[in-house]
């Protein structure tokens, strides 16, 4: 049985104050009981991980950040490395989301390598996938989506496998309100689960957890996290809400 997660993808949004704030907010609404059934990461922005960390490091919510270099260290400006969100307290890290993909060139190759530098500072990627309204227009989504996930898997072992997750997120359903339907986002989870399985096994293919992100709210989310292949959310525009978002953790 996978564990349900939902992580609140805060994006470019919030600063020290208001992330202490929702964190606040947050915190205050859910129950330890939640945690038994589902975890729940919060990934602010850089500049909000020291804060947002100190305010939960008691709790069971965890810190996961949008984004590293695959490099360690050296002369790259506006960089933040593995080891810095590693020391800071995070265990999670969003890598290949569409908008960067889309804003800032990042390519099935280097979310491979950031990938593995995530894993060696033993921070779990969550690793995401999905096309354009184009690419599912045109009948070509479920290749797209099995490209980026075989390419971002380039050379990575069974054991690392364990420690990924994946996110499916189609663009087009990202921050328009346009979410995909139950049905569409568990028949792509279910042919990324088969992608692993040939990749790999059976076994590892049933275990790994896969996300839905794009436009899930409160109302939505129940319906989402139901279907048998969808193991919990990525949000980004209800996790800065902090009643949806609570309501979002509570549906799964
Ligand atoms: P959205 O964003 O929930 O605002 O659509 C999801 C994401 O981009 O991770």
């Amino acid at each position: 049985m996978r564990k349900k997660l939902i992580a609140g993808n805060w994006k470019m949004n919030l600063n020290i104050e208001q992330s202490e704030k929702l964190t606040s907010l947050i915190l205050e609404k859910l129950n330890e009981d939640i945690f038994n059934k589902t975890d729940v990461v919060l990934c602010p922005p850089f500049t909000s991980l020291f804060n947002v960390h100190t305010l939960i490091k008691n709790s069971k919510i965890k810190l996961g950040a949008q984004n590293i270099h695959y490099k360690d260290e050296g002369a790259y400006t506006g960089e933040i490395s593995a080891s810095m969100i590693k020391s800071v307290g995070c265990e999670f890290v969003i890598l290949g989301h569409s908008e960067r993909r889309q804003y800032f060139y990042e390519t099935d190759e280097t979310v491979n390598l950031k990938i593995k530098k995530a894993l060696e500072f033993s921070l779990i990627p969550i690793v995401c996938v999905g096309e354009t309204i184009t690419e599912r227009e045109s009948g070509i989504h479920e290749t797209v989506v099995e490209n980026q996930v075989v390419n971002s898997l380039k050379d990575i072992s069974p054991d690392q496998l364990k420690n990924i997750i994946f996110a499916y997120e189609p663009v087009w359903a990202i921050g328009t309100g346009h979410t995909a339907t139950p049905i569409q986002a568990n028949s792509m989870h279910r042919k990324i689960r088969t992608v692993i399985e040939n990749l790999y096994s059976n076994d590892i293919a049933n275990t790994i957890k896969i996300l839905y992100g794009g436009s899930v709210n409160e109302k939505n989310s129940a319906d989402l996290f139901s279907q048998p292949d969808i193991d919990g959310g990525l949000v980004g525009g209800a996790s800065l809400k902090p009643d949806s978002f609570t309501e979002i953790i509570l549906s799964a």
